[in-house]
C-alpha cells in the first residue's frame, strides 16, 4: 500500500436524491489528506448469475477492478424490510465469486447508513456485518454510523445537512484509514 489511500464507496441505493448516496459524498469531502474516495454506482448491474461468474457483464468486471485496487471500502446502506437491500447484496455476491477469487478478500470496510426511521439501518448493518465474516473482509468496529431521522439531516436531493453527522462520518472515516493502516504494517 502506497502513502496514499484509495477508499471505494459503495450504496445500497439507486435513488438520485438517495440519502446513503448523500453520506458517501459527505465522506468525500471530509477525508483527511493523502486520502480519496470513489463512489462506485451499480447503478445498471444485473441480477447475479453463476453460469455468467467467469465472464460476467462489464460493470461486473469494473467492480471487482476497482474493489482489488482500493486499499478500504465503504458501504453506505438503506436498511430493506430488515436487512441488506438486494443492489447492494448482489453486487457483494458478484464480487465474490468465482470462489477462491473474491474480490472483498481481506479488504478493511467501514459500515454507514441513513435511514428515516429510528433504528437507522442497525439491522441491515449488522446483516452485512454476517457476510463480511464469510468474505474475510475487517469491518471497522466503531465509531458506528447509524443516521436515524434522516428526514431532517438531508436535503431534498439527499445532500447531508447536519453538521453533528458530519462530524460523525468524518470521524468514522479518520478511523477507517487508521485501521487500513494498522491492517496493512
Ligand atoms: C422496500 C423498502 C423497505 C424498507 N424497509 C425498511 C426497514 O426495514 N427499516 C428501515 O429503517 N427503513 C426501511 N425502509 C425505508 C428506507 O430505509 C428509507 O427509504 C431510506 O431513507 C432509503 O435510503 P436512500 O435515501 O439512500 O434511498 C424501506 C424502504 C423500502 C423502499
Amino acid at each position: 500500500m502506497s502513502d496514499k489511500i484509495k477508499i471505494l464507496g459503495i450504496a445500497g441505493s439507486l435513488r438520485k436524491a438517495s440519502t446513503n448516496r448523500g453520506v458517501l459524498r459527505a465522506a468525500a469531502e471530509v477525508v483527511p489528506e493523502g486520502v480519496e474516495i470513489e463512489i462506485f454506482d451499480l447503478d445498471g448491474m444485473p441480477l447475479f448469475n453463476e453460469e455468467l461468474e467467469s465472464d460476467p457483464p462489464q460493470i461486473v468486471k469494473d467492480l471487482r477492478e476497482k474493489v482489488r485496487s482500493a486499499d478500504a471500502i465503504i458501504f453506505a446502506t438503506p436498511e430493506y424490510n430488515y436487512g441488506v437491500p438486494g443492489l447492494l447484496k448482489n453486487a457483494i455476491d458478484w464480487g465474490s465469486r468465482p470462489y477462491g477469487q473474491s474480490a472483498w478478500e481481506g479488504k478493511p470496510a467501514a459500515i454507514m447508513g441513513a435511514s428515516g426511521g429510528n433504528i437507522a439501518t442497525a439491522r441491515a448493518q449488522y446483516d452485512l456485518r454476517k457476510s463480511m465474516v464469510f468474505l474475510n473482509m475487517f469491518p471497522l468496529n466503531k465509531p458506528e454510523v447509524m443516521i436515524g431521522g434522516s428526514r431532517d439531516k438531508f436535503d431534498a436531493a439527499g445532500n447531508l445537512t447536519d453538521e453533528t453527522t458530519r462530524d460523525h462520518i468524518a470521524k468514522a472515516v479518520a478511523a477507517l484509514v487508521e485501521w487500513t493502516r494498522k491492517l496493512s504494517s
